[in-house]
């Protein structure tokens, strides 16, 4: 591996990708966000129309799926289904819905793994998801596990919804947000865990910036390397990218 990987794991809502943006920039690196990889191969499977509750239906569907990224230091990764640009498609409630079945199938689970793995032998990444720094990089530069309570994540879901105009409780989120961490933790293979070499981070009563400064500062005294200047306006403008990115139930 040449150059740092720094994997930022961690549950749906704890806000990994405002933040894993924001240090992609401040330092310099690449930014993989892994969940895109994961709605993509679900907007194929739903696509093809392949019945979701059954496993080899999707393992049979990805075999030849031509899935490709396109990864930056600034603004959003790109994800394309052949040539067709998904960015923004895979950011729909139904993906959203629909991702367990795939993202719970071995097949795809290896196929993404390794194609994650082959974009980190170039190093200089900031990667994000739930299996980064337990399964797909072992021997990551500087592992995170960002968390916050269910209840400070669904309150700020349920916050964003409501700025959206969306008719729903409180504890309907709360109910959404406890049914993901239980499908993302329980998945056999590359279920949400802490590596045990992480460095925890409770972002419950922090702002995306201070955690992303947090990182930072880790990444400057432990593996030495530098920032960049960031004028004010692009970190404002990844910020807000990363936040329009959610999809319409505010989920990400
Ligand atoms: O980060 P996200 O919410 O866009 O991810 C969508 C789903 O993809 C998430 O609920 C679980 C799955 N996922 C996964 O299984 N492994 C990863 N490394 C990233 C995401």
């Amino acid at each position: 591996m040449s150059g740092n990987i720094i994997t930022i794991d961690g549950p749906s809502g704890a806000g990994k990708s405002t933040i894993a943006r924001l240090v992609a920039l401040r330092l310099g690196l690449r930014y993989l966000d892994t969940g895109a990889m994961y709605r993509a191969l679900t907007l194929h499977c739903m696509r093809a129309a392949v019945h979701l509750d059954n496993p080899k239906e999707i393992a049979d569907c990805i075999k030849d799926v031509k899935l490709s990224v396109k990864l930056k230091h600034e603004g959003p990764m790109l994800v394309f289904l052949e040539e067709e640009d998904v960015t923004d498609k895979i950011r729909t409630q139904e993906v959203t819905r629909n991702i367990h079945y795939v993202a719970d199938v071995m097949e795809v689970r290896n196929f993404l793994v390794d194609m994650q793995r082959k974009i980190g032998e170039a190093g200089n990444l900031v990667t994000e998801g739930r299996d980064q720094g337990t399964l797909v990089f072992p021997n990551a530069s500087l592992k995170i596990y960002m968390f916050a309570t269910p209840e400070v994540r669904a309150r700020r879901r349920h916050t964003e919804l409501m700025q959206r105009g969306a008719e729903t409780s409180y504890e309907e989120v709360l109910e959404d947000v406890s049914k993901r961490d239980y499908l993302d933790m329980g998945r056999e293979l590359g279920g949400l865990k802490k590596a045990l070499d992480a460095v925890e981070l409770d972002t419950s009563e922090l702002s995306p910036e201070q955690v992303a400064e947090s990182i930072v500062k880790l990444a400057k005294s432990r593996l030495k390397m530098q920032t960049r200047k960031i004028d004010k306006n692009a970190l404002e403008a990844a910020r807000r990218q990363a936040e329009a990115q959610k999809d319409d139930s505010g989920e990400k």
